[in-house]
């Protein structure tokens, strides 16, 4: 049951010592996220993961995730993701094949390699960092988007960026790009289904991938939310629609999120649009302040992968360690590992 499991965690925990550390991301869920040694958003935890000692690096987030700790530890190192089908549906929406074919289409109406910046979110496969670093590109996450893309932009004219559209586009806009500058590139049609003079007059192509969690959120949510309670304060995820970002007073990671409503004065209300579980935490949490916390969508929306890390994986992963075998590891293939650690080392000497 799950007293048990929570003792026997610990017990395994304990018997691991400082062997293993065990990494959450703010999605996870309170039976989970309680054992995590560090918590924060994807930027914190790579940075963590590649900062690590231990000998077990146990990741309890998604795949890509357990692939940058992987990629950025040292050999020796094992990365381990407690539930494999644990993944991110918007990293699926692209691959390697269908960048390639962009990539390859671009060429045929300019010099991507002289004009174009590729840079992926890191919420993607390992062997998309790759395609980056292999052609100039970089990695971002939520909290260094804009400095990535500036980087990006000094030097190249265009940035191509995949697989999120809204984080691409939120960012673009707030550094001041006009929306038509910025096309989205539909991976289901030939050339995109843009013209070639779109290609060449855009500075931003964006992917047409999106969260499906984020996606939920809608912007008469928050007018209907304002309407009742004025004084509210917005703050969003920018992995949400244009839309609901242009309502928002505050867009950042999920650690910026928390750090914000954290650092805000008493007796204030928030509208929340990010994932379910932080949101209830956040809450909880900031409560005895007199701070009151709203979850965004009127419907509940949760992460379904972040969601399958549950204690009983957490369990089985640290009792095989403690009985010395190993499994679930995540290992990036040598070669891809090399040229996705160029562009992941990119981003964290730019930001
Ligand atoms: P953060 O880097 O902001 O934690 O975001 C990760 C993620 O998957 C958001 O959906
Ligand atoms: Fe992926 Fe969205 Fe889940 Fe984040 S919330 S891990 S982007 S599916």
């Amino acid at each position: 049951d799950d007293a048990e499991c929570e003792t026997r965690i610990r017990a395994a925990r304990a018997a691991l010592g400082k062997r293993c550390v065990i990494l959450g991301h703010h999605y996870q869920r309170d039976e989970v996220f309680r054992h995590a040694d560090f918590t924060g958003d994807s930027l914190k935890l790579s940075r963590l993961a590649s900062q690590s000692d231990a000998e077990y690096i146990v990741f309890c987030g998604v795949h890509f995730m357990a692939e940058v700790a992987d990629i950025l530890s040292r050999p020796d190192q094992v990365a381990i993701l407690p539930d494999l089908a644990a993944g991110c549906s918007m990293a699926d929406m692209a691959n390697l094949v269908a960048v390639e074919r962009c990539w390859r289409e671009l060429a045929t109406v300019l010099d991507p390699e002289s004009e174009v910046t590729p840079v992926t979110y890191i919420n993607s496969a390992a062997d998309l960092k790759a395609f980056c670093g292999r052609h100039g590109g970089i990695v971002c996450t939520s909290s260094n988007a804009q400095k990535i893309l500036e980087w990006s932009f000094a030097r190249r004219g265009k940035v191509l960026f995949f697989p999120d559209q809204h984080l691409g586009r939120n960012t673009g806009y707030r550094m001041g790009i006009p929306l038509e500058e910025m096309v989205t590139w539909d991976f289901g049609k030939p050339l995109g289904g843009l013209t070639e003079d779109e290609i060449r007059r855009a500075r931003m192509i964006l992917w047409a991938g999106f969260c499906s969690v984020h996606q939920m959120f809608r912007p008469e949510h928050i007018d209907r939310f304002l309407a009742q309670y004025p004084d509210t304060r917005v703050i969003v995820h920018p992995e949400c629609s244009f839309e609901v970002c242009q309502k928002a007073q505050y867009i950042g990671s999920t650690e910026y999120i928390l750090n914000t409503v954290r650092a805000a004065e008493p007796n204030t209300r928030w509208l929340v649009g990010t994932e379910l579980n932080l949101v209830n935490r956040l809450a909880r949490e900031v409560q005895p302040q007199g701070k009151s916390v709203h979850f965004l969508s009127p419907t509940v929306c949760m992460c379904s992968t972040m969601f399958r890390t549950d204690p009983q994986h957490l369990l089985w992963v640290l009792e095989n360690l403690v009985e010395g075998h190993v499994v679930n590891r995540i290992e990036v293939p040598a070669a891809i590992a090399a040229e996705a650690r160029g562009a992941l080392e990119n981003m964290l000497q730019v930001a």
